[in-house]
């Protein structure tokens, strides 16, 4: 096996023959991948386990983002997404960043805050200090709560008292994670303390629950990317750089921006999330929490000039998982895994992280220059000629046929699909070829 993202053609070739392509490049072979992916990895009795009222299961795309290069290791990253373009863009922006020598990441402890709410408290300032003197003892307890967690290196590691009225504290306890999201373990650490808490402070327990704004638990990724790898056909690569810094700006300076902008990010972070099994909602509220943090609305991710080069950062909150969680018996969440073959669980931040800074640099080299929906209309047009029920071996042909026509409807794939079909009649093999070679690389 050769590890490498960097797999030219790879958007040319059939869907089993890139199982085979990413079994060579990766830690899962095309065989595990096959078996992974069938029925979208997850059965219906299966699913039945997981929740509630099951009627069948809801299948999503399955692509991967290639090019992706962290800290001088490669990664083939899997991404679950709906949206056309999201895994080229990613892709075609982590070929950019790779030739300023791929992503960096730090990565932050996985520490978790779990919240006790005390209510009714007579005297806060006497049940601050009587809380904060019982720190060791209130560590024990929470750490009873979690014995497996202890056993492998976690466990409690620190409380703070807020005081957020007259009469209402709330408690944080820090809880190191190690390879696990932590909800669970948090909820159970909240909950074993609370009884405690109460007596300290001589108040009533309220909720107890963790925090999903986790910003003890953040990455941050930075790239540098030349001007030369930025530069389209109209534009030169010093402009685009002007284009992208200046959209930063606007995404700095207006909070309406930002959410677009970090909407953006979150196409490719949600994409990496959902693949590997975890738990979207989580981090969608961490990171939207994250952004709110000054009292304005901010970007995740901002872009400034240095002589030649871009350079871009991302921070943001990423309470990721690698062990537990329901969804671990989810055979496509596992294959990903294994395709990743990361250590950790913060080493699956970085990646999430990555893509999500590819994917914004993606969105805004597209809003600087040609616009967004040049190729946005390209690859929609492939919806639309599956939609008309286009033979999955024309839909690149009719695709490319309604984008030439500029007629992206039902209508002209079925005029697109006429003219075929009538070729077929003459014995005119169909054949692939690129709706935009360029988005996939
Ligand atoms: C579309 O899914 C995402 C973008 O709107 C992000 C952006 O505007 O930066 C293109």
């Amino acid at each position: 096996m050769t590890r490498t993202s960097r797999i030219p053609g790879f958007y040319k070739v059939s869907v089993p023959e890139r199982h085979a392509m990413v079994g060579d490049a990766t830690a899962a072979t095309e065989h595990d991948l096959a078996l992974a992916l069938e029925d979208g990895g997850l059965d219906a009795e299966t699913a039945d386990k997981f929740v509630e009222n099951v009627l069948g299961t809801y299948a999503l795309p399955y692509g991967v983002a290639l090019n992706v290069r962290i800290d001088e290791r490669d990664y083939v990253v899997p991404m679950v997404v709906e949206e056309p373009s999201v895994v080229a863009a990613a892709s075609n922006a982590a070929r950019m960043v790779r030739v300023g020598g791929g992503f960096h990441a730090e990565v932050d402890a996985p520490i978790m805050i779990g919240q006790v709410q005390l209510v009714d408290v007579p005297d806060d300032v006497a049940a601050t200090g009587a809380i904060l003197s019982a720190r060791d003892e209130l560590l024990s307890i929470a750490d009873a709560a979690i014995p497996g967690l202890v056993a492998r290196g976690g466990g409690a590691r620190e409380i703070e008292v807020r005081s957020l009225e007259p009469g209402m504290l709330v408690v944080h306890v820090s809880v190191a994670c190690g390879d696990a999201m932590g909800a669970n373990l948090v909820n159970s650490v909240a909950e074993g303390v609370a009884p405690r808490l109460a007596e300290l402070s001589g108040g009533t327990v309220g909720l107890r629950i963790l925090s999903n704004l986790s910003d003890r638990r953040c990455v941050r990724v930075t790239c540098r990317v030349p001007a030369a790898a930025l530069a389209t056909d109209t534009m030169s690569g010093d402009e685009v750089i002007s284009g992208i810094e200046n959209a930063s700006r606007f995404a700095e300076l207006d909070p309406y921006r930002a959410a677009t902008h970090n909407k953006g990010i979150m196409n490719g972070v949600d994409a990496v999330v959902i693949a590997t099994g975890n738990d979207w909602r989580a981090v969608e509220a961490g990171a939207h929490a994250f952004a709110a943090r000054s009292g304005t609305y901010a970007p995740l991710a901002t872009w400034r000039r240095d002589g030649d080069h871009l350079v871009g950062r991302l921070e943001m909150p990423l309470a990721l998982g690698t062990v537990g969680g329901t969804l671990r018996v989810h055979r496509a969440a596992r294959v990903s895994l294994q395709m990743l073959d990361v250590s950790s669980a913060g080493e699956l931040a970085a990646v999430a992280a990555s893509v999500g800074l590819a994917s914004n640099l993606a969105a805004l080299r597209a809003l600087a220059t040609d616009g967004i929906q040049k190729g946005h209309m390209a690859l929609h047009a492939r919806s639309v000629a599956l939609a008309a029920g286009t033979p999955t071996a024309w839909v690149e042909r009719v695709a490319t046929m309604i984008v030439e026509a500029r007629e992206i409807t039902v209508e002209g794939a079925r005029r697109a699909l006429r003219v075929l079909g009538e070729s077929a009649a003459r014995d005119v093999e169909p054949r692939r070829t690129e709706v935009t070679a360029d988005a996939e690389e």
